[in-house]
């Protein structure tokens, strides 16, 4: 069964072979899809015949976005950590241990209906690719149950034992690192594509440079790819680590030195930045100009999590990556579309071209401009299209 999607006032392909600029931009667009891919794409007088046609009426279309970095299995909320933070709290990774003793606690039901729900609000926002992660359970059990509830939803499920050190283990981080590079490494590796550590020595709760590297060493060697929450709060050893140990992305990037800039320039790595975290801990953006400038691959992701940046909204991540990190619309529609798709090593995500998962958002609008233009405004959704 094929569906014509007609009447796209612009249509944002991630191809520049096919269309203007390095979002590849065709106007008065049309595109084909068939059997859940992108069949044909080209301009809507061209348009071959398809079995069902869908007419979007002078709108803007473009890929789904790839939300490469989130954290979706959690009970509970920090509401109170949020406001405390608005008088002048600073975010250290503490109130992590507070949504761990929710999480704990609460029924597979109960996760799985709050995971679904925030997946659906993500859909509902033009976001078709989502990474989840665990890194709320902390025990062998509770990081496998985390797993395996973010595989029924998503393949890019991310191994995230080394979060922080859960309070059980206060004093003991090497027991703690053996425990999730032994037994917890082993019950989860089945459900994860990614590993990933919050390498960060500037916080008590998190992992430094070496324990950052025995984790994901062992996450390699059982056969998980690998991510890294690296310079969050200060510039640690986090992304030069990524980079040496060759993972898919170094996320957060907010304190780079000249070092991590050129290590991320002459690497395969992509930085994933989440302005979103910037704006809900009231901290100062990344330098997305100078990484852009040294070559580097910019990711945007939500960090949808219930305690550094609690928004789902790609969009929103997109205004503030332009409004306040000075990336062009442009670069930033690039980075929360193709530029997940990098950071998930991803090639069938994130564009247009045909062979491309039918992965279609559509804008309220007709360019893709107003994503930043107007924020805050709900203008874009995840289109679905029948296959069959
Ligand atoms: O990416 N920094 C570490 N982890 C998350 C926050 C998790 C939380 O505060 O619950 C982050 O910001
Ligand atoms: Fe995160």
């Amino acid at each position: 069964m094929s569906t014509l999607v007609t009447g796209i006032a612009e249509l944002v392909t991630n191809d520049p072979s096919v269309g203007e600029g390095p979002l590849g931009v065709l106007t008065d667009a049309a595109i084909v899809v068939a059997d859940g891919a992108v069949a044909w794409v080209g301009p809507g007088s061209a348009a071959p015949a398809a079995d069902r046609r869908i007419d979007v009426g002078g709108r803007a279309v473009l890929p789904g976005f790839v939300d490469s970095h989130a954290h979706l299995v959690f009970a509970g909320d920090r509401a109170a950590e949020f406001e405390a933070r608005m008088s002048g709290a600073r975010y250290d990774g503490g109130g992590i241990g507070t949504t761990v003793a929710a999480t704990r606690a609460a029924s597979d039901e109960v996760l799985r209906g709050r995971l679904r729900g925030l997946v659906a609000e993500m859909r509902a926002q033009g976001t078709t690719t989502v990474e989840i992660k665990s890194g709320y359970g902390l025990t062998v059990e509770d990081e496998a149950r985390a797993l395996r509830l973010a595989a029924e939803v998503t393949p890019e499920t991310t191994f995230l034992g080394a979060h922080v050190v859960p309070a059980e283990y206060a004093g003991r981080t090497d027991d703690y690192v053996a425990l999730v590079t032994g037994p917890m490494l082993e019950a989860c590796a089945p459900h994860a594509r990614w590993i990933d550590v919050f390498c960060e020595p500037a916080s008590a709760h998190a992992f430094d440079g070496d324990a950052t590297r025995t984790v994901l060493t062992a996450g390699r060697a059982a056969g998980l790819d690998l991510r890294v929450h690296a310079n969050q709060l200060s510039a640690g050893p986090g992304v030069r680590l990524a980079v040496e140990l060759g993972a898919a992305s170094a996320d957060h990037c907010t304190h780079l030195t000249e070092a991590d800039v050129d290590a991320l320039a002459g690497g395969s790595t992509v930085a994933t930045l989440l302005p979103g975290v910037e704006f809900s801990t009231r901290s100062p953006y990344p330098d997305a100009r100078r990484l852009l400038a040294a070559g580097v691959t910019v990711a945007l992701a939500t960090d949808c999590n219930p305690g550094s940046c609690f928004t789902s909204s790609m969009a929103f991540c997109v205004a503030l990556a332009v409004r306040e990190m000075r990336m062009t619309p442009t670069e930033a529609v690039w980075a929360a579309t193709a530029g997940g798709a990098a950071a998930l090593r991803r090639p069938d995500v994130g564009h247009l071209r045909p062979g491309a998962r039918a992965d279609l958002a559509v804008l309220d609008a007709p360019s893709y401009r107003h994503l930043a233009y107007r924020p805050g405004v709900p203008i874009v959704r995840a289109l679905d299209v029948p296959d069959r």
